[in-house]
């Protein structure tokens, strides 16, 4: 009896942690949305995990001086070969990516 009991919860611990990192919000429970987890989950295929990676002409966002308000821009609208994330992401998770990307800057 005690046995399935923690099965059970750790089914329940394993299947609850995915929900969370979907939406961005932090385990804390802040709303706040968490640029790096979505940078990871969006971002890496052409940049990289670093942002140097460059696939399909992306720029190298450790040398990018872009200011924040035209990397929003970018990250909503898309630009050339980088898809327009307007659509898939919130406008708090496209400023939080873009920040981020700043924090990336060598
Ligand atoms: C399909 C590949 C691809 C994906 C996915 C992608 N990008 Fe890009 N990104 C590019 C390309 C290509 C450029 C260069 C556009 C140009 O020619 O100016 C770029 C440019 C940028 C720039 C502007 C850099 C500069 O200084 O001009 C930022 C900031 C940026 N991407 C952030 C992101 C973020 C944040 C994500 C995830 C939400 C993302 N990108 C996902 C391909 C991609």
């Amino acid at each position: 009896m005690d046995k399935r009991i923690v099965i059970f919860a750790l089914i329940y611990i394993s299947c609850g942690s995915d929900q969370p990192k979907r939406s961005g919000a932090a385990a804390g429970g802040t709303l706040q949305p968490d640029g790096m987890a979505v940078f990871r989950q969006r971002c890496v295929v052409c940049h990289g995990a670093d942002g140097t990676l460059g696939l399909n002409g992306a720029k190298d966002l450790t040398q990018s001086a872009t200011p924040l308000e035209e990397r929003i821009q970018i990250i909503t609208n898309g630009k050339k070969l980088m898809t327009p994330f307007g659509t898939i992401l919130s406008p708090e998770e496209i400023k939080a990516v873009a920040e981020y990307t700043l924090t990336l800057k060598k």
